[in-house]
């Protein structure tokens, strides 16, 4: 085998009511990347395509070759490989971009190296190259990417990653404004300490949402869908914030969030029945202040990342 082709999903972080410790993967987007064997040692990103020219070349800066160092440090054996990725995901638009691509780019490495790592364990590479991209190496968009359907970061030391059940007919509905937010932006306007009272709201939530997964039970997932912890300092960030929520609880949503570090928003709702009314509602508003909006709708992607060809 010299070369392989990988596909990794685009996700949803935090959920809400689960600041870097909760997300799930959708159907809709995602990013790929393939990996050829090189002739000489050390890696080489070959081309890039799709991002408008932003992402960088250079394998100590490139979240998928920084992934792939991570993984071949561990591995024991520096091995050559040539990099191509292609971007279907927008860049800086919270719908896990960077962990996508690093994902890809770990799936297709690992295979090619006749998969010496089991899936879940490739999770550490690809937090590295979260760091790398965004400052901070969180899991909620890598692990879901990697694993599919939701899935719970108990804990980053050391790490521990529960996959959780996705109930019947769980929707997903993505606005994506047309803005870039960075996730490095998006986590400074953040709070290093929060009131103890909120830490048992947003306790009490996650622990009900969870729990609504298990019990298939949207009443308790909906009222569980609440964020005292990001969303009050991200808000302010994406225009039409509140107002969209509104509408969208109005047109039947069970709740609506940001994705990840935002602009994107998300809102869960019960089959796919209301979501094109949600996303009317939605699409008046942004109409009304001037944004562009592209909206995405998706069933819960309960696979994660995935080897798409070998040669
Ligand atoms: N948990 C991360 C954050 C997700 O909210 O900053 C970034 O997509």
């Amino acid at each position: 085998m010299k070369s392989v082709k990988a596909f990794a999903p685009a996700t949803v972080a935090n959920v809400s009511c689960g600041f870097d410790i909760l997300g799930f993967a959708i159907d809709a987007m995602g990013d790929y990347v393939e990996v050829s064997l090189r002739d000489k040692p050390g890696l080489k990103v070959i081309s890039i395509e799709e991002d408008g020219g932003k992402l960088p070349w250079e394998v100590e800066k490139n979240t998928c070759a920084v992934a792939i160092q991570a993984m071949l440090d561990s591995f024991g054996k520096q091995v050559g490989m040539d990099i191509s990725l292609r971007k279907g995901l927008p860049l800086g638009s919270g719908m896990g971009s960077s962990a996508a691509s690093a994902v890809a780019a770990l799936v297709a490495a690992n295979r090619l190296l006749g998969d010496p790592f089991e899936k879940k364990d490739l999770l550490p590479f690809a937090i590295v190259a979260e760091k790398a991209a965004c400052g901070a190496g969180h899991a909620d968009n890598v692990a879901p990417s990697l694993l599919g359907g939701f899935v719970l970061i108990r804990d980053y030391h050391p790490l521990d990653v529960i996959k959780l059940p996705v109930p019947e007919g769980l929707y997903c509905t993505l606005l994506h404004p047309h803005f870039q937010l960075n996730t490095s932006d998006s986590r400074s306007v953040l709070r290093d300490s929060i009131p103890l009272k909120h830490s048992t709201i947003q306790s009490g939530n996650v622990a009900g949402f969870i729990a609504g997964l298990y019990q298939q039970d949207f009443g308790l997932i909906s009222r569980s869908m609440r964020d005292v912890i990001a969303e009050p300092y991200r808000a302010v960030l994406i225009p039409g914030f509140y107002e969209v929520r509104e509408a969208l609880k109005g047109a039947g949503a069970l709740g609506m969030g940001i994705s990840g570090s935002g602009p994107t928003l998300f809102a869960l709702s019960e089959g796919a029945d209301k979501s094109k009314e949600m996303a009317k509602a939605a699409e008046e508003i942004y109409q009304a202040i001037g944004l562009g909006v592209d909206v995405h709708f998706s069933a819960i992607n309960t696979v994660g990342a995935y080897v798409l060809e070998e040669k």
